[in-house]
């Protein structure tokens, strides 16, 4: 038996990755720390964690137990119009927040950001409702692509600009239960040019 999380265990998905880019202890060692951090930060406001399904799932999972003060958390469900509209970050929410947020401190989880259109889009929507602080924390930060800048409050690593799977993140639905963060082989995914 290989030790649990060791790329190996992943047969089949292992074999489809050609450079593994964070190991699972570098990525719980970033996550332990941004959630004392944000223990601290927000001790004493119940914050509400807001994540977009599906691929903030394991690392909304890893962070909430990394936290170490009372919070909630809620999910949002999105699907991309056309390509114009998405262009504009435009999105149609399939499934909306459960709980009201005007007056509550916010901190919005993404496992990814990129061009920053969709996010920002969403964080526009929730602005609008009025919660007393609106902050955004997220796992992996592509900076090259940035359309919008976004203030992060909190990240865990910045990526280079490559397609990356694992931790969340898929190719085609594949690869989100990847506990480590790799680059797929070229037969396997080609990067549209
Ligand atoms: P954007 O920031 O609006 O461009 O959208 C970011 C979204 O693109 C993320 O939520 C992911 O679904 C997807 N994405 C961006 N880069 C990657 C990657 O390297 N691997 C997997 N999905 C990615
Ligand atoms: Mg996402």
């Amino acid at each position: 038996m290989s030790e649990p999380f060791a790329p190996e265990a992943y047969g089949e998905m292992f074999d489809d990755v050609s450079q593994i880019l964070f190991t699972a202890e570098q990525i719980q060692a970033r996550v332990v720390a941004i959630g004392q951090q944000i223990s601290r930060d927000y001790a004493g406001q119940n914050p509400l964690l807001v994540g977009v399904l599906k691929g903030v799932v394991p690392f909304m999972a890893d962070l909430l137990r990394a936290i170490t003060i009372p919070v909630e958390v809620d999910f949002m469900a999105i699907t991309s119009y056309s390509a114009a509209a998405r262009h504009e970050g435009m999105v149609r929410l399939e499934k909306d927040l459960e709980v009201p947020v005007n007056g509550r401190s916010l901190l919005f989880v993404e496992d990814i950001i990129d061009t920053g259109l969709t996010l920002n889009y969403l964080l526009k929507t929730l602005r609008a409702r009025n919660p007393a602080s609106l902050d955004v924390c997220t796992m992996f930060n592509k900076e090259k692509l940035r359309l919008i800048d976004i203030p992060l409050r909190y990240k865990g690593f910045d990526l280079p600009d490559k397609f990356v799977v694992g931790y969340g993140l898929d190719y085609r639905e594949k690869y989100r239960n990847l506990p480590w963060v790799g680059l797929l082989k070229p037969h396997v995914f080609q990067p549209k040019s």
